[in-house]
């Protein structure tokens, strides 16, 4: 088997056929014999741990560029949390690369932040301030859980260096967009579905999270967290068939 498992982040599979890939800025900072020498400027605390744990196995490549594999010659394409972080464009670009590396009959799971879930949250919280059952001083948290990571300009754990530190990590690194953590579109069943159908896959599925039509993909352990349940709640699964 060749398992892609693109836009992998810090979720990585040690498994031998699991091929990780990433392009995110503190990864190709790693990796960079020149810029590896400002990380104790930018990286200090929680971020610095999280930059140590990047993973040795980590293929680093700009996906937004295409798919680096052979026509036909992959068996699973799974992402997760990566799509809605390109421009839309691109991301149905992208989903006819993953078509185009897959064998035929091969896998491409999907795992997005799910749209339909986070509006439903969202209804039920407005009900529940209108009825008494809800703290409205809360409600602003389900209207962020939609939003925050689209409108989001400084990119995630800035609000704590200096302010000078900040603007010189801004001017360097980018802004949020820049540094690609912000959402540039949100998918629900219907148009991921309609989307994948586009791009020529077919019988697509929504399914669990523990659910996957790809021989033993749990012991693989993306869509689990260390106790063995859902990693990322509140997320729409879906598998396509090339
Ligand atoms: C929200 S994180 C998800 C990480 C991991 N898949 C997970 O579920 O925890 C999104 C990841 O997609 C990566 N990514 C975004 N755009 C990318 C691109 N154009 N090429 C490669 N990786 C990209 C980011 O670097 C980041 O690691």
């Amino acid at each position: 088997m060749v398992i892609l498992n693109l836009g992998c982040g810090l979720k990585t599979a040690t498994a031998m056929d699991v091929v990780n890939i990433d392009w995110s800025f503190y990864l190709r900072m790693k990796r960079s014999r020149v810029l590896s020498h400002l990380v104790p400027i930018f990286a200090r605390g929680e971020r610095r741990a999280r930059f140590d744990s990047i993973a040795d196995n980590i293929v680093v490549h700009n996906l937004a560029k295409g798919i680096p594999f052979a026509d036909a010659s992959v068996d699973v394409v799974y992402h997760s949390h990566m799509l809605e972080h390109l421009d839309r464009h691109v991301a149905e670009a992208f989903l006819v690369e993953a078509l185009r590396v897959l064998r035929p009959g091969g896998i491409h799971r999907i795992v997005v932040p799910d749209l339909e879930q986070l509006c439903r949250a969202y209804l039920a919280h407005l009900a529940g301030c209108d009825s008494g059952h809800e703290k409205p001083h809360e409600h602003d948290e389900w209207v962020a859980a939609l939003l925050e990571q689209t409108a989001r300009k400084e990119a995630a754990g800035t609000a704590k260096p200096a302010p000078m530190r900040r603007k010189l990590e801004n001017v360097l690194l980018g802004d949020a967009r820049k540094r690609g953590e912000t959402h540039q579109w949100m998918y629900d069943r219907v148009n991921l579905t309609e989307k994948l159908s586009q791009a020529g896959f077919r019988a697509v599925t929504v399914c669990d999270f523990d659910q996957s039509t790809i021989p033993d993909w749990n012991r693989r352990g993306l869509d689990l967290n260390a106790e063995g349940k859902q990693y990322k709640p509140h997320s729409l699964y879906l598998e396509a068939v090339k």
